[in-house]
């Protein structure tokens, strides 16, 4: 009989951890989504071999900054998370921007770009770093002069925009490079756990994607990329302080002019969140679980114990992806209009 007991004891323990398996699976998939298996269409720009490989060499090439210094890759490094694990980015002249430099993977799922969500999608984002002046510091006109001076770059345009008489345009570099960041998914074992796998995740993963759900944290972080999709005050319960929400960067105001928006950000993204340290957009916490406290007291106004932050950090970590491979591209070499680097 004692063996019954404990084998029925058993049964009742495994059936209960089946149910919540399940239970927290269905939960799950009503906040979250798991990254599609394909490379996702983007709006107005069809996704082809050649634009995607225009867009790579875009992506790495220098010489689209005034400086030949700064490439995309130089802020967003694929090899270290697609960003470049400083408090602020360093750009033109060695000027240090106002803000920490998000990832580019799986940006195409965002709802909008930027930390206050001020460019629509990933082509109108694409023209911003390059004018930036603390950035790329370049101009447009200088930037298809570049591309003009080199007929392999000239061919590629050709190739990917095969409808139309001058492919070599602005608009076209940003439609490249959207095609190119569209392919810089990274699934990752919380996309296998969705799809049905139980052993992706181990308990420790799973007791803290329940308290991400429970504790509140999935009404702002959830979707695809379980945030990039909406906009709320830094701060909504209790405000941090300014070493860590600087009080000159007041977020979507910026864009808005609303008062309301005094302070408010696009809740982040947070699909490998534990490879781009430093966090939040001042770029001044190191600590993935020191930022998770943060959260929870600035956000939801709540104090999580030790074992709860570490549960949390345990789930962000099933966020972690893999990227698919990279080969570093050959690029065109320069001719003699090719303009000359600058500052
Ligand atoms: C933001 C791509 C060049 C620093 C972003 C975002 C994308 C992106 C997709 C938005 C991500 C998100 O909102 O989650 C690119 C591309 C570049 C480029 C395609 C080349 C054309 C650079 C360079 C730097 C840089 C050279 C550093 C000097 C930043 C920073 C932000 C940002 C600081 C956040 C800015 C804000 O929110 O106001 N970039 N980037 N980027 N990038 Fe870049
Ligand atoms: C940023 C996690 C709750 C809105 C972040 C970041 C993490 C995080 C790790 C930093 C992302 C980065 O630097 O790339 C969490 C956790 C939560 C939680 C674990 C629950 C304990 C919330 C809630 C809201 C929210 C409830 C909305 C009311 C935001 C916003 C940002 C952010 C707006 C961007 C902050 C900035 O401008 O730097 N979250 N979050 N989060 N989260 Fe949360």
């Amino acid at each position: 009989t004692l063996t019954r007991v404990l084998l029925s004891s058993t049964l009742i323990a495994v059936s209960a951890s089946v149910t919540f398996a399940s239970e927290l699976r269905d939960d799950a998939k009503d906040a979250f989504a798991p990254l599609p298996s394909t490379i996702p269409a983007v709006k107005d720009n069809p996704i082809t071999p050649a634009k995607i490989d225009l867009g790579k060499a875009l992506f790495f090439d220098p010489r689209m900054s005034a400086s030949g210094v700064f490439s995309c890759n130089s802020c967003h490094n694929l090899a270290t998370g697609g960003d470049d694990n400083m408090p602020t980015s360093i750009g033109h002249g060695w000027q240090k921007g106002p803000r920490n430099s998000p990832t580019v993977l799986n940006s195409v799922f965002n709802e909008a770009q930027f930390w206050d969500g001020r460019a629509a999608d990933l082509a109108e984002q694409a023209k911003g770093p390059v004018q930036a002046g603390v950035e790329m510091a370049n101009t447009p006109d200088n930037v298809i002069a570049t591309l003009n001076s080199m007929p392999q770059y000239v061919d590629w345009f050709k190739a990917s925009f095969p409808e139309e008489a001058d492919p070599v345009t602005f608009d076209n570099f940003a439609k490249a490079i959207e095609a190119y960041e569209a392919t810089l998914t990274t699934p990752a074992p919380f996309d296998a756990w969705m799809n049905g796998n139980d052993d992706a995740l181990n308990a420790d993963q799973l007791a803290g994607l329940s308290l991400f759900m429970d504790k509140g944290c999935a009404s702002c972080h959830n979707g695809v990329n379980l945030g990039g999709n909406g906009y709320y005050p830094f701060g909504l319960i209790e405000k941090p302080g300014a070493d860590i929400l600087p009080e000159g960067d007041k977020g979507r105001f910026a864009v808005t002019d609303t008062a309301d928006d005094e302070y408010v950000f696009r809740a982040a993204p947070l699909r490998n969140i534990d490879q781009t340290a430093p966090y939040f957009h001042s770029g001044k916490v190191w600590d993935l679980k020191v930022a998770v406290q943060i959260m929870a007291e600035s956000q939801l106004g709540e104090e999580l114990t030790e074992t709860e932050a570490d549960q949390i950090v345990a789930f962000l970590g099933s966020l972690t992806g893999d990227l698919p491979e990279v080969t570093y591209p050959v690029l065109p070499a320069e001719t003699a209009s090719t303009p000359r680097p600058t500052g």
